[in-house]
């Protein structure tokens, strides 16, 4: 029996009946992403919500939504920094399963129709399935794959999105073809009628493209093969470069974007730990936290795309 194509499989082994995401799996059990580090990412967050907060001029309601909210750990963050938008703000989790989230988060498994605030995709778009194509004799060819990892080479494909953005050129050579999740990206940001889009997640662009590709497994804390069983997660790096042709806006890593929300993370003055040891201690945790998020080789070399809608809303202009 002929194997399916990866995009089929990648889409059953996590959203199928049985599959890994569509049973409530919780990215907290098998990845570490920045809401699961610490209030910080919040923080950034809440700062920019307030920039769009006034860039709306405080509409009622402000939306807040999560798209692919995971275990609903920024959403509830961000709602209990409500208080900073005097009861105008509508926090909502998007996600397949309901999460625990505090009462007063509305949980949703379907994309609002119309946004008036911030929609945010935190690592969302590097979960949507992509074909996975191979270069082999001068033609590029669909990869198929068996619930075990096996694979074997398909049909030729000719494909417009990577002529432009991923070329192949080297024989083995591999890409994930971006054109699904650029148009999953550009639905999202057609949602908001006022405000901006943000997406956070690693990525790659134009000219550093991983020779054979990104596709990547992750099961209990570690990276494993991507094996389409539904017993890991699936995932690939972003094209950020096609993605941010999508919509105009500001593209930054997440070590700029925090920055630029003032999260900076400075280590606590010295003399603090003999004046207050548990406000020392406190700081310090902190800025070990915000050291995570920032840097470079981990969290902080995700990228931050941010498409405002109706209003000129910017990280790093207040
Ligand atoms: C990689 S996880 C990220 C979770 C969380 N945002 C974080 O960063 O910790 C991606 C999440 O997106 C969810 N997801 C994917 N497609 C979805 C859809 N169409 N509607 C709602 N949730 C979706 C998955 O169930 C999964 O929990």
């Amino acid at each position: 029996m002929a194997l399916p194509d990866w995009h089929s499989a990648w889409r059953a082994a996590l959203y199928g009946p049985t599959g890994f995401f569509a049973r409530g799996s919780r990215p907290a059990d098998h990845f570490r992403t920045s809401p699961l580090v610490g209030p910080e990412l919040a923080e950034a967050v809440v700062e920019l919500l307030h920039r769009v907060d006034m860039a709306l001029d405080r509409p009622n309601p402000l939306d807040f939504v999560d798209v692919g909210a995971g275990g609903g750990e920024l959403a509830a963050q961000v709602f209990a920094r409500s208080g900073r938008f005097g009861g105008r703000l509508r926090v909502r989790a998007v996600e397949l399963t309901e999460p625990v989230v505090p009462a007063g988060v509305e949980w949703s498994s379907e994309l609002p129709d119309q946004v008036t605030g911030l929609v945010i995709a935190h690592e969302w778009l590097d979960s949507l399935p992509c074909r996975v194509v191979q270069l082999h004799g001068q033609m590029v060819r669909e990869v198929h794959v068996g619930a075990d990892g096996t694979e074997s080479l398909g049909d030729p494909v000719f494909s417009p999105w990577l002529d432009e953005w991923w070329p192949l050129s080297g024989e083995g050579q591999r890409a994930e073809i971006g054109s699904g999740r650029d148009a999953a990206w550009a639905d999202l940001v057609s949602r908001v009628v006022a405000g901006a889009a943000l997406a956070v997640d690693y990525g790659h662009f134009a000219g550093s493209r991983p020779f054979l590709g990104s596709l990547t497994g992750y099961r209990s804390g570690r990276q494993v093969p991507p094996v389409p069983d539904g017993t890991c997660d699936i995932t690939a790096h972003v094209a950020f470069d096609s993605l941010a042709a999508v919509c105009p806006g500001e593209l930054l890593t997440q070590r700029e974007a925090l920055a630029a929300l003032g999260i900076l993370g400075d280590q606590p003055a010295a003399g603090l730990a003999a004046a207050d040891p548990l406000g020392w201690l406190a700081a310090s945790a902190r800025a070990g936290r915000v050291a995570e998020l920032r840097d470079p080789a981990g969290l902080g070399g995700f990228h931050w795309l941010l498409c405002p809608r109706s209003a000129p809303i910017s990280l790093v202009r207040a």
